[in-house]
């Protein structure tokens, strides 16, 4: 009697292994993606922000005082987890350096500040979910307050990145989702060394446009590069629904989809070198964003961020902290024989086996039934032989 209860037990055991794994996309050696820009790519990220414990969540009040606000701690407790400061990075930067020099039209000071990230309660998601992560922008009587967040990898090299996202507010706010290089000690938007890949959403713009830009969008005599930027029109609703934004960066090209669909596609100034990912919602009182009303503010929020990418070198802070959550999927070898796709699954996040070399090809589910079929026949066995 005690064999099959031995079995019994490594059959779950067995089965809990494959359920993990499935759940890990361990199984994945690549991720191929769809679309025109299709590409292949080593790792697969998933970061979620619609099921974090709700007493984390708050929405803190904007600080008026500018060093309250430059030296504000983290809104929540979520911020010291591994899985938020192994990928992401609160910006403390200011303007204050350049405004009012001749690299600048700014003209107001702003200021980043922790105070402007923060995790909200949603009751309207779906599927039960309860929060998202915010970036804030507001402008006090002194100063605009922006939000902004950066990836600490920053060998990133060719991407393809999906963001569930939605912005609203008041004018004079413009929420950025890019990919930045920028080698000097400050960029503007007529440097020639930048290199930037962004979608920017200005609250001042129609409900309906999203703007794509391969940066500089300006010459060096300050003359517009209308060959490195896009306005791209939603097909239906506005960018305060929730929408999917997807920018792929493959060699020489910057491609941009929204809700699945291609909406532009820039040769032109494309990204050539490693680079960091930045999330961003701000404000200056320049020509780009306009000015905003003291006591108005504007939100860049998020469900998700899905991303499959390659690094230039090794892959920095390489196997995953202990208790990192983000679900990082590493390329076991270096060749691909089991390729993935972070399409098609109604699951968000969990990518799926869409092909395997040399053998023949299998679902998981096919491989799970097969392993518990073949147990059952040994537990059997075990128990009646
Ligand atoms: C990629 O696949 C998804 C899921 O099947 C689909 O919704 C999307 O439209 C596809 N995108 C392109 C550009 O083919
Ligand atoms: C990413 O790296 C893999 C090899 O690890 C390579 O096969 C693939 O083509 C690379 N993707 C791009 C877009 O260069
Ligand atoms: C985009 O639209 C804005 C107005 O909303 C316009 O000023 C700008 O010239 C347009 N840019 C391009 C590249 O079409
Ligand atoms: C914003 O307001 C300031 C001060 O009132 C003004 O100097 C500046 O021209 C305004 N900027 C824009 C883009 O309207």
């Amino acid at each position: 009697m005690k064999r099959p209860t031995k079995a019994s037990f490594s059959l779950l055991f067995l089965c809990q292994i494959v359920i993990a794994q499935k759940d890990n996309a361990a199984e994945c050696d690549c991720f191929k993606t769809n679309g025109s820009s299709s590409a292949y790519f080593a790792y697969h990220q998933f970061f979620d922000y619609r099921s974090i414990d709700p007493s984390l969540a708050s929405t803190p009040p904007v600080l008026q005082s500018a060093s309250e606000s430059t030296n504000a701690s983290d809104t929540s407790k979520y911020f010291s987890n591994v899985t938020w400061t192994q990928n992401w990075q609160a910006a403390t930067w200011s303007n204050s350096d350049y405004l009012g020099t001749s690299g600048s039209d700014a003209s107001v000071l702003m200021l980043n500040s922790k105070n402007n990230i923060y995790i909200s309660s949603e009751t309207n998601l779906h599927e039960g979910y309860t929060t998202l992560l915010t970036l804030r922008t507001a402008r006090t009587e002194d100063f605009q307050s922006a939000g902004e967040i950066d990836s600490v990898k920053q060998n990133f090299e060719y991407m393809s990145v999906r963001y569930l996202a939605r912005v609203y507010g008041n004018l004079g706010g413009c929420a950025g989702l890019f990919t930045y290089r920028c080698p000097d000690s400050h960029c503007s938007s007529t440097s020639t060394s930048v290199e930037e890949a962004d979608i920017e959403i200005l609250t001042r713009d129609p409900l309906n446009v999203v703007q794509y830009t391969n940066q500089p969008s300006e010459s060096p005599s300050g003359k517009t590069l209308t060959a490195a930027t896009r306005n791209g029109t939603l097909q239906t609703g506005t960018w305060s629904d929730w929408n999917e934004y997807r920018y792929d960066w493959t060699p020489g090209l910057s491609t941009w989809y929204v809700n699945g669909t291609e909406s532009a596609s820039i040769g032109f100034q494309a990204p050539k070198n490693p680079t960091g990912l930045i999330l961003n919602m701000w404000g200056d009182g320049g020509s780009w964003t306009g000015n905003m009303s003291v006591g108005a503010a504007a939100y860049l929020q998020l469900q998700w961020i899905d991303f499959v990418y390659n690094t230039s070198g090794t892959l920095a802070g390489a196997s995953q902290a202990r208790g990192d959550k983000s679900r990082l999927s590493e390329k076991r070898e270096s060749s691909c024989k089991s390729v993935c796709s972070i399409e098609g699954n109604p699951q968000r996040g969990t990518p799926v086996l869409i092909s395997t070399s040399g053998a023949i090809s299998r679902s998981n589910e096919q491989k799970t039934s097969r392993l518990i079929l073949v147990l059952t026949i040994t537990l059997l066995k075990a128990y009646f032989i």
